[in-house]
């Protein structure tokens, strides 16, 4: 298996697995200051990095900035070599261009960078058309406060009209981060990723684990807690556990990987970058064990075939 990935032409260099940062400050959805706290989250980084890792995904909507801070603070002594995506959301009131820079600048600020390396559009909301925010992705790359672009949840129409923006202003649109996992894999159908596969998009494959379900330790008696309990529908726990068991008599064949450390290495083999959300270090270092070997081709096809039955 490749050790690092271009995320497009972007000459960016990343590890195969990312970390994704969305529980690291947010108390609403995850939980955090519960169950796991700032301290957790200093383990699960350090040793990502010891297990070459590289690349960590926040946004400015995650906790508030709070995901951004505790990069900022993380990063700041040393790791000047990682490589760190962060995200603009279009929220309904942010109407100008200005809004864009300034929240890149308080991005910026809270990272304690001066270049964020891969900078996002976080959702195609309205008002404002995509078309204006992926040229204002242009102009802070041109300006060189950030080495490369990407955006997410763009469906193919979308990346189309982004490409064509991007077209005239020379700039390559590097990454588009969308939903995909073994229980989600609409993108192979919607021609998500055929368009980017097309246009050397790469793909950053979020909530790897189906906020995780995919690890294995959820099921009908054991739902998770919070507002994921709500979200699984009891049918998704349901409908995974035949996948579940396959997952675990796989990973068996590898000297014991897990069902996460599967699923993440499908991602991967998949030709996607998977980034994944851990809350401590045991997490961390078990997805982290999804690197550095590679499913047989009959095992793909068989996740393949026995999740194609349960997409929704
Ligand atoms: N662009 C977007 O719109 C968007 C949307 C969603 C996510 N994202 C990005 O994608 C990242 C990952 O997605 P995600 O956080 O939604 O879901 P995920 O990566 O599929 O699942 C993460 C959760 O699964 C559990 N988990 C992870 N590894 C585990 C392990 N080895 N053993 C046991 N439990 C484990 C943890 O929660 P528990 O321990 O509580 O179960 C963890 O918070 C986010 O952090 C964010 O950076 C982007």
């Amino acid at each position: 298996m490749e050790d690092k990935v271009e995320l497009g032409k972007s000459h960016l260099m990343v590890s195969a697995l990312g970390i994704g940062t969305w529980a690291w400050g947010d108390r609403s959805y995850w939980g955090y200051g519960k169950d796991y706290t700032f301290a957790d989250i200093q383990a699960a980084f350090s040793v990502s990095i010891k297990m070459g890792v590289n690349f960590f995904d926040t946004a400015e909507a995650y906790g508030g900035g709070l995901s951004e801070k505790i990069i900022g603070e993380l990063i700041s002594n040393n790791h000047k070599d990682l490589i760190i995506a962060s995200k603009f959301m279009p929220y309904p009131w942010r109407l100008q261009r200005a809004n864009f820079r300034q929240a890149l600048r308080s991005s910026l600020e809270r990272l304690r960078l001066k270049q964020i390396h891969l900078y996002q559009i976080h959702w195609p909301f309205p008002p404002i058309p995509i078309e204006t925010w992926v040229d204002s992705l242009a102009d802070a790359y041109l300006d060189g406060l950030c080495l490369a672009i990407g955006v997410s949840n763009l469906n193919a129409e979308q990346v189309e009209r982004a490409l064509s923006v991007l077209s005239r202003r020379g700039v390559p649109l590097a990454t588009n981060q969308v939903p995909y996992n073994l229980l989600n894999r609409k993108i192979e159908r919607n021609g998500v990723m055929k368009i980017c596969q097309d246009n050397q998009i790469q793909i950053i494959a979020y909530s790897p684990l189906a906020q995780g379900i995919l690890t294995g330790k959820y099921n009908l008696t054991n739902p998770p807690k919070g507002i994921r309990k709500f979200i699984y529908k009891s049918k998704l726990l349901e409908r995974s556990s035949e996948l579940i068991s396959s997952l675990k008599s796989i990973g068996e064949k590898y000297g014991g990987k897990t069902p996460s450390q599967v699923a993440l290495n499908w991602s991967i083999c998949k030709g996607t970058i998977p980034i994944a959300g851990v809350k401590n270090q045991h997490q961390a270092e078990e997805n982290c064990g999804s690197l550095y070997w590679k499913l047989s081709k009959e095992d793909i096809s068989l996740l393949d075939r026995i999740s194609a039955d349960i997409q929704e």
